[in-house]
């Protein structure tokens, strides 16, 4: 039985959480789901966007499949607490174009690894007499310990170049910190390529030669803009899953958010929630698993019959899901 943290969360969020547990329910895994509530509708009924006991059952199961919230004004959000309380220091977002998606380049294949645990996200605000400031911290230790895990993931999944995007021409200090640590831990890889370009130019690259890409290993809140803008590339924000890795636990969610707007009416992509669930599968060492239902997904995607508007069709969520759970139990 391999226990499983599953907060679906508010507005899609729990719609395309439907959705990939149905099709996660057809493996031949035995998961233990344990339900557990953050974010917007937590807040109205307990006063609070993520409660202990939600946080303490994270911490206990082998790992967490979330959906998204709706921020309340004023609080933290649900998922920024999450990724500290459990130290979840590192963000693998994967950009990659599928067969059968409009995409802006084929062929696409290549990941951000997004600093998780400081930078802008420090949460160190404040109020002054003119407006405001928010404090930018990097520390050798964050970035050291991103710089190993960016080069681990890449050596672990056969990839050649590493790449950190910074802007050390103007925040001196702290990026060249973070660009400092990057080449120091690098020199330990000496089999993988490293380069570094500067975020605006990398901001460029992404829509002039996005091939070029590797693995990126980038600072919080910069890590945050380029994976928006990678999901531009390969079809929007319902096809980009994300993990959010730490050394004792994994938290898998969709790079999108909860789209109030578009709630209620079981229309969403489940797409990217389900390839976090691949993640996960992939993370619980269930490789043959996590590649069946990727493989059932992208069959699903490439026909193009049975997918949701945003990807030309006219299927709601829960049809899709039906599609890809077909797919995947025809596939031994
Ligand atoms: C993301 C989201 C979050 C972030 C928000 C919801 C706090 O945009 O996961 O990319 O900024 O990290
Ligand atoms: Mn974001």
């Amino acid at each position: 039985m391999i226990k499983i943290t599953i907060i679906p969360g508010d507005g899609i969020g729990k719609e395309v959480m439907n959705a990939a547990t149905y099709v996660l329910d057809s493996l031949e895994l035995n998961l233990d789901y344990i339900f557990a509530s953050a974010g917007y509708e937590c807040f109205e009924k307990t006063g609070s966007t993520i409660p202990d006991e939600t946080i303490n059952l994270t911490k206990k199961t082998s790992a967490t499949l979330f959906g998204a919230v709706t921020t309340v004004p004023g609080h933290k959000s649900a998922i920024l607490s999450l990724r500290k309380e459990l130290d979840l220091y590192a963000n693998i977002r994967p950009v990659k174009s599928y067969p059968g998606v409009n995409s802006l380049f084929q062929d696409l294949d290549f990941v951000i690894i997004r600093e998780n645990s400081e930078g802008l996200y420090s949460g160190l605000e404040e109020y002054t007499d003119e407006g405001a400031v928010a404090k930018r911290v990097i520390t050798r230790r964050a970035s050291e310990r991103i710089s190993k895990f960016a080069f681990d993931y890449a050596q672990k999944t056969g990839r050649k170049k590493v790449t950190a995007v910074h802007k050390a021409n103007v925040l001196k200090k702290t990026d060249g910190v973070f660009k400092d640590s990057f080449y120091k831990v690098g020199e330990e890889y000496p089999d993988l390529e490293k380069e570094d370009f500067y975020v605006d130019a990398t901001a460029m690259y992404f829509l002039t030669k996005p091939h070029i890409f590797d693995v990126l290993v980038t600072t919080n809140l910069f890590g945050d803009i380029l994976s928006d803008e990678g999901a531009g590339l390969v079809g929007g924000l319902g096809l980009i899953p994300s993990a959010n890795i730490g050394d004792k636990q994994g938290l898998f969610e969709p790079v999108h958010g909860s789209a109030p707007r578009h709630a209620g009416k079981g229309t969403a992509n489940p797409a990217a929630m389900m390839l976090s669930a691949v993640l996960m599968l992939d993370y619980l060492e269930e490789h043959d698993e996590a590649r069946r239902m990727e493989k059932a997904l992208i069959d699903v995607l490439d026909e193009g019959k049975v997918v949701t508007g945003d990807l030309g069709g006219t299927a709601s969520t829960m049809e899709m899901a039906a599609e890809v759970r077909k797919k995947l139990e025809s596939l031994s």
